[in-house]
């Protein structure tokens, strides 16, 4: 039997990424994979493949955990990470700390949050964290979880981050990145997955896939073994060990193997900044990030916002100031960045 289409499929709105549907290379990982039986929980050969493609991507040291979503990937990479008397530090507007429903909490972690303009940590933020140590009443600081793209759209460059993993190692932190949208990054960068994680120092990543293209699953890749312990049985005891590992491992299979991770970044970033152009160009349109990935954070001339939201949705990111975030996705076409900015620019709203 087959359901009945619910939805139109040639509505695309700007909420978030993940509003968007799975790749056509990624749904064909699928069905490739589907056939016939395979081993349980990462025996299968996907997995197996997803290892060695992973190796190739980020140096003969890495290793890959694949599990259901960026949450759980961000919550078994910590849990592996720190000890049970450590605490995470992290930007006030890490996903971390804002939209994770304090899962960290809840898994004993106290989160050190550090200001962070335009998302972006700074190293000076981290010797007196480090000095706080001391303290025997306090949380210890163990790890410095970075966001990449940054959930304000902005990116590190790979000297910004090696001066950020250098302090951190100075200071005795591990780092961790929560590379949800790292893809974004590395295409805006014109850099390499592994300039952006081995080469510039970070230990332990967070792989999005399922914002770029992919239908569910992300991955943890460990970059340093000495940086974690435990990470098998953490994915177990936190209900992150998927039985059908080999559906995960396709799609992640289908977005790196060939380079469809960097196409779907690339392309999404593009129409962001299309978006972007198109927005600024209005009068009374204030940007309020630098795009450098496939967001833009703007607030809209009085009203604007009320009248695009008759046909597309995105979030309100600042009620206060009327702040919205747009976001772009792989299939966003130039066609929908334009209607929306001439629904914008009050040429008119689409029927
Ligand atoms: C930066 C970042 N990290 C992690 C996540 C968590 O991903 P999930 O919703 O798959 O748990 C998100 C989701 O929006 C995110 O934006």
């Amino acid at each position: 039997m087959t359901i009945p289409r619910l939805h139109d499929p040639d509505r695309r709105d700007f909420g978030s990424d993940n509003f968007a549907g799975v790749h056509p290379d990624v749904l064909a990982a699928l069905a490739t994979a589907n056939l016939g039986h395979q081993p349980s929980y990462g025996a299968d050969v996907y997995t197996e493949r997803l290892r060695d493609v992973v190796r190739r991507e980020f140096g003969p040291d890495a290793s890959v955990y694949p599990v259901f979503n960026g949450t759980g990937a961000n919550i078994i990479a910590l849990q592996a990470m720190a000890q049970r008397w450590e605490a995470i530090v992290c930007a006030e507007s890490a996903h971390l700390h804002t939209d994770e429903c304090a899962a960290p909490e809840h898994h004993g972690f106290k989160l050190i949050t550090v200001p962070s303009p335009h998302g972006l940590v700074s190293p000076d933020a981290l010797p007196a964290i480090a000095a706080d140590r001391a303290n025997r009443h306090h949380a210890q600081a163990g790890v410095l979880s970075l966001s990449q793209s940054t959930e304000l759209g902005t990116c590190y460059s790979p000297d910004e981050l090696r001066a950020l993993t250098d302090a951190a190692h100075r200071s005795g932190f591990r780092v961790h990145v929560d590379g949800a949208r790292i893809a974004n990054a590395a295409a805006r960068l014109g850099v390499s997955l592994r300039e952006l994680t081995t080469d510039a120092g970070v230990d332990v990543l967070s792989f999005g896939a399922t914002k770029n293209g992919g239908m569910f699953g992300d991955c943890v890749i460990v970059l340093d073994p000495t940086a974690v312990a435990g990470l098998p049985y953490l994915k177990k005891a936190s209900t992150q060990l998927p039985s059908k590992t080999r559906f995960i491992s396709a799609q992640l299979l289908a977005l790196i193997e060939d380079g469809l991770w960097l196409r779907n970044a690339a392309h999404a970033n593009a129409m962001a900044d299309r978006l972007h152009a198109g927005l600024s160009a209005l009068p009374g349109v204030t940007i309020t990030h630098p795009v450098q990935a496939n967001v833009v954070f703007a607030v809209l001339p009085d009203g604007v916002a009320d009248r695009l939201r008759r046909h597309w949705s995105f979030s309100t990111w600042n009620a206060a100031t009327g702040e919205v975030r747009l976001m772009t996705s792989f299939d966003t076409t130039a066609e929908d960045v334009d209607a929306l900015v001439r629904a914008a620019s009050h040429e008119g709203v689409p029927a």
